[in-house]
């Protein structure tokens, strides 16, 4: 057919379609690029398999008349949505285009991000966003609103059925921040992504604060201080690349088990360095990163939130190819005391991991809850509680290795036998009380201490003699507590081995509508 044969109509609607790659036009673009930013659809080929994206409702224009919105119809209205592969799997995408109205939301805008996320549940595949946009389209009201409600209305249905990634990659303000927040991950460039309910010039109104957008809402500090983001990625194809590594631990939904790849490691790897990293003084901290590496699949380790709360390590890794979700307590940070943040922090891992059927191993060096007039006025009650309670209700299977202390509530908390752990191990090194042998011959022996001749050395012989007889591993053995103590170096074969006897668990929760998680 020659260009004179096509029915002008349909030559109209072609060049619409070309029109739409370019969005909001050149010379946005050019602006786009020369904030160090990259447009919707470079993004999208950058995460997706090369050539795979394909894209749905290019087409759709908004359909506002005032503020001279008639004269502006740009296809694709902001927002490029569709489906591809990450590692040849289905991903469902929608990636905001700045260069058309500031990428913000009109209703069309909204309704095509609405088809996705019911597309990915339908179809069961996760779906990844990425975020450029200044919020609520002002010339469409409460259009717009309806628009944002009715994604935050299917981001909470799609919770539990399919994994859901946020990428903040611009400016992400107002009330539109509620959706990257009811996601399973958000992912926040440094130094050119924000994201806040009110912004710097109406919080120096109400507040009289002056703070910058970096300040207020960058990264950086949602990474490491308020734990909005699970991730800071250094620029945007970090960012991405971070996508495709979380993907490649993620089942594509909860009826599906995470992939399992063939593990180059060594099943049956001992690693008799393991012996050796606790330190012979109780109270000397050490590295808990570094037992982790040495255990799992060629050392390589995801971890989530690594800059906030860093007393409690969450992340993803492989034993014997098949994916984990680890907790850990690290030591060498505030001793690695449970407080408020590492509750909710590690609370919140353990329940996307038995949305998606991704087992659970704690590695535990806990010496209890963190004292203080700020924790306990900040509810460390109620947010320990979602620990306590997310590894009670979890199903998957969990296990957990005593690597030092386990003292007090945190014993209870930290995924014993007693809330639902398939196999506890300890290593010799295990101490397991009430609490520390210190804070304890000060309360059962405070009388004998004080008529004591030499109160120090009563006290020291005292401590001593508790450490033998209840700091030890070997009481809670002896009650079925532990099911075994080995030898550290024995970890990996041993936690691969428990991952395939329990590989098929079955296990469910008692009928209900839902629980009551103490949020
Ligand atoms: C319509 C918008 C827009 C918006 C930006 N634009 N935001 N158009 N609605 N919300 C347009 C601009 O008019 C401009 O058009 C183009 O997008 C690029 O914007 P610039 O301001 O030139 O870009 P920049 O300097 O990079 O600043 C980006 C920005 C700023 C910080 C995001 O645009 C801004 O402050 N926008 C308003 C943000 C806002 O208050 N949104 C509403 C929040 S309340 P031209 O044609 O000039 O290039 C909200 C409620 C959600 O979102 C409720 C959910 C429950």
């Amino acid at each position: 057919m020659t260009d004179s044969t096509i029915d002008p109509r349909i030559t109209d609607l072609r060049n619409r379609k070309d029109k739409a790659k370019l969005g909001g036009g050149l010379e946005r673009i050019e602006t786009q690029h020369a904030k160090g930013r990259a447009t919707a659809r470079e993004r999208l080929e950058l995460m997706l398999d090369k050539g795979s994206f394909r894209e749905v409702d290019a087409l759709v224009t908004h359909d506002s008349h005032d503020f001279g919105l008639d004269e502006q119809r740009i296809p694709g209205d902001g927002v490029v949505t569709g489906f591809g592969t990450i590692d040849d799997r289905l991903v469902y995408v929608f990636s905001q285009d700045f260069t058309v109205f500031g990428g913000s939301v009109s209703r069309h805008h909204a309704a095509k991000i609405c088809k996705i996320l019911d597309m990915s549940m339908k179809n069961g595949a996760p779906v990844v966003g990425l975020n450029d946009s200044g919020g609520a389209r002002i010339q469409e009201g409460v259009l717009s609103l309806a628009g944002y409600a009715d994604i935050f209305f299917r981001n909470v249905m799609a919770s539990g059925v399919v994994p859901q990634v946020s990428v903040i990659m611009g400016p992400c303000a107002g009330g539109a921040v509620y959706s990257p927040a009811i996601t399973d991950f958000v992912i926040m460039v440094k130094d050119t992504s924000h994201m806040f309910v009110t912004g710097p010039d109406v919080v120096k109104t109400v507040t009289h604060e002056e703070v910058t957008f970096e300040e207020l809402g960058g990264a950086s500090i949602h990474g490491s201080k308020s734990g909005v983001a699970h991730f800071t990625a250094e620029n945007e194809e970090d960012a991405l690349f971070i996508v495709q590594q979380l993907m490649s631990y993620l089942p594509n939904n909860n009826m599906e088990d995470p992939p399992v790849v063939p593990s180059t490691d060594d099943l049956l790897r001992q690693d008799e360095e393991l012996d050796s990293i606790v330190p012979d003084n109780p109270n000397r901290p050490y590295d808990m990163k570094e037992i982790i590496r040495r255990i799992v699949d060629d050392g390589q380790f995801l971890e989530v939130h690594e800059q906030w709360a860093r007393n409690v390590m969450v992340g993803f890794a492989r034993l014997g190819g098949r994916a984990i979700g680890i907790v850990a307590q690290q030591p060498a940070v505030l001793a690695g005391v449970l407080d408020v943040d590492a509750s909710q922090k590690a609370a919140r891992f353990v329940r996307f991991c038995d949305c998606f059927n991704i087992p659970l191993v704690v590695l535990e060096d806990v010496p209890g809850f963190m004292p203080g007039l700020n924790q306990e006025h900040g509810g460390i009650i109620r947010h320990g509680a979602k620990l306590l309670y997310a590894f009670s209700e979890a199903t998957v299977p969990k296990l957990t290795v005593i690597v030092r202390k386990a003292y007090g509530g945190a014993y209870c908390v930290m995924n014993p036998r007693h809330i639902g752990a398939d196999l506890v191990l300890a290593w010799p090194s295990a101490e397991i009380a009430v609490m520390g042998p210190e804070g304890a011959v000060n309360v059962i022996f405070r009388r004998e201490i004080a008529a004591a001749e030499d109160p120090v050395a009563k006290r020291n012989d005292l401590v001593a003699d508790y450490r033998s007889r209840f700091a030890n591993p070997y009481i809670a053995a002896a009650n079925g507590f532990i099911d075994d103590v080995i030898e550290p170096h024995e970890s990996r074969p041993r936690l691969i081995n428990a991952l395939e006897m329990l590989q098929n668990k079955r296990d469910r929760l008692p009928p209900k509508k839902h629980g009551n998680i103490p949020l």
